[in-house]
C-alpha cells in the first residue's frame, strides 16, 4: 500500500529533511515538502533546473519525484497570525496560502490525507549568543519556529492523517547535555520538541492512533548548522569520541526515519531515538 508523506523544512539537498524525503521515496512513499517561504523560489528554481537531479537518483537508479512543493511558514498558524511587515515583505507577497492551517487545507485538497507528517525544520535568529545574552524577544521566536511549529503541524494535519499514521520531528543533544555554542534558547527549544514528543504521542496515540517520535540526530553540515557556526567542530568532535569513528551521513538519519514511520515500528511512539554513531552514550571524550 503506497503511503503519502509531508515533510516540512526541505529548501535544499543537504539537509535531513532532504534525507528523509529521499528514504521515504525508496521505500515508495508520494512526497510532498512544505519549504519555507522566503527560500521558496530559490528551492523551486533549482528543482526545475536540475541542479538537484544527481541528488534525486534512489538507490534503485529510479529518480524521486515530488509530487508538489507548498510555501509554508510554521510560525503562523492562520492567516490573522501574520503581522503587516510580513504580509508586505516582498520575500512573502509572491506566495499565498502558507500558514500551517492553510498549508494543511492545500493538502487535504490535492490529495485528500497523508500518512506521514515530518517536521525537519528549526530556526533561532539568536543561535549564537550564549543563553545569558539571549533576549527574551529570541528565546521565543526560538521555541515558536523550532517546537511549536511541530505542535501546530501535528494539529492542523491530524485531522487529514490516516489512522496508523506516524509522525517524526529532528532533535539534538544540546536539549539534555551542554553543547557550548547551541545558543539563542535553541537548546531549550530541542527540550521543549522532545517533552512534547512524549505527551503528543499520548494524545495522538489515544486519540487518533497517530505515533509520534524524534531523531536525536548526530552533526551535518547542513544550511541551518552552518549559520551556527561551530558545524565543522561538532563533525571532528564525533569522529574522536563516538563509538562510532565514520561521518554520520544523512541518509543514516534518513532511513532511521523510513523505519520509525513504517508498520516495523508500530510499537514505537514517544521515544526520541538516537542516531548519531553512538556519540550521546559517551560520558567522557577520549
Ligand atoms: P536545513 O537547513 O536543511 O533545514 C532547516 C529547514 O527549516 C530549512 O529548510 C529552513 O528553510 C526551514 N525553516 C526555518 N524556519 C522555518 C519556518 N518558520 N517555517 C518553515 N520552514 C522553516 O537544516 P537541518 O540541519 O537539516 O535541519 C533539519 C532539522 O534537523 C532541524 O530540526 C535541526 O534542528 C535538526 N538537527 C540538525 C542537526 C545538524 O547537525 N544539522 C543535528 C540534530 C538535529
Amino acid at each position: 500500500m503506497s503511503k503519502r508523506a509531508f515533510i516540512a523544512g526541505v529548501a535544499d539537498d543537504n539537509g535531513y529533511g532532504w534525507a528523509i524525503a529521499k528514504s521515504l521515496a525508496a521505500a515508495g512513499a508520494e512526497i510532498l515538502v512544505g519549504t519555507w517561504v522566503p527560500v521558496l523560489n530559490i528551492f523551486e528554481t533549482s528543482l526545475r533546473r536540475g541542479k538537484f537531479d544527481e541528488s534525486r537518483v534512489l538507490p534503485d537508479g529510479s529518480v524521486m519525484e515530488i509530487s508538489k512543493v507548498y510555501p509554508l511558514d510554521a510560525v503562523y498558524d492562520t492567516p490573522d497570525d501574520i503581522p503587516e511587515d510580513v504580509k508586505t515583505n516582498k520575500r512573502y507577497t509572491g506566495s499565498s496560502k502558507w500558514t500551517v492551517q492553510e498549508v494543511a487545507e492545500s493538502v487535504k485538497q490535492d490529495f485528500g490525507s497523508i500518512d506521514i507528517l515530518v517536521h525537519s525544520l528549526a530556526n533561532g535568529p539568536e543561535v549564537t549568543k550564549p543563553l545569558l545574552e539571549t533576549s527574551r524577544r529570541g528565546y521565543l521566536a526560538a521555541i515558536s519556529a523550532s517546537s511549536y511549529s511541530y505542535v501546530s503541524l501535528l494539529k492542523h494535519f491530524i485531522p487529514i492523517m490516516n489512522p496508523g499514521g506516524s509522525s517524526i520531528s529532528l532533535t539534538y543533544i544540546a536539549s539534555e547535555r551542554i553543547i557550548p555554542g547551541y545558543g539563542g534558547g535553541m537548546s531549550s527549544a530541542k527540550a521543549a520538541l522532545e517533552s512534547d514528543t512524549r505527551v503528543l504521542a499520548f494524545e495522538a496515540g489515544r486519540k487518533n492512533k497517530i505515533r509520534v517520535n524524534t531523531i536525536s540526530a548526530g552533526p551535518l553540515r547542513s544550511r541551518a548548522a552552518k549559520a551556527i557556526g561551530f558545524i565543522d567542530t561538532m563533525i571532528e568532535y564525533s569522529l574522536a569520541n563516538a563509538p562510532l569513528q565514520k561521518e554520520l551521513s544523512a541518509e543514516e538519519v534518513g532511513n532511521t526515519a523510513a523505519f520509525l514511520v513504517s508498520p516495523l515500528a508500530s510499537a514505537i511512539t514517544g521515544a526520541v531515538l538516537y542516531v548519531d554513531n553512538g556519540l550521546n552514550a559517551m560520558g567522557v571524550g577520549v
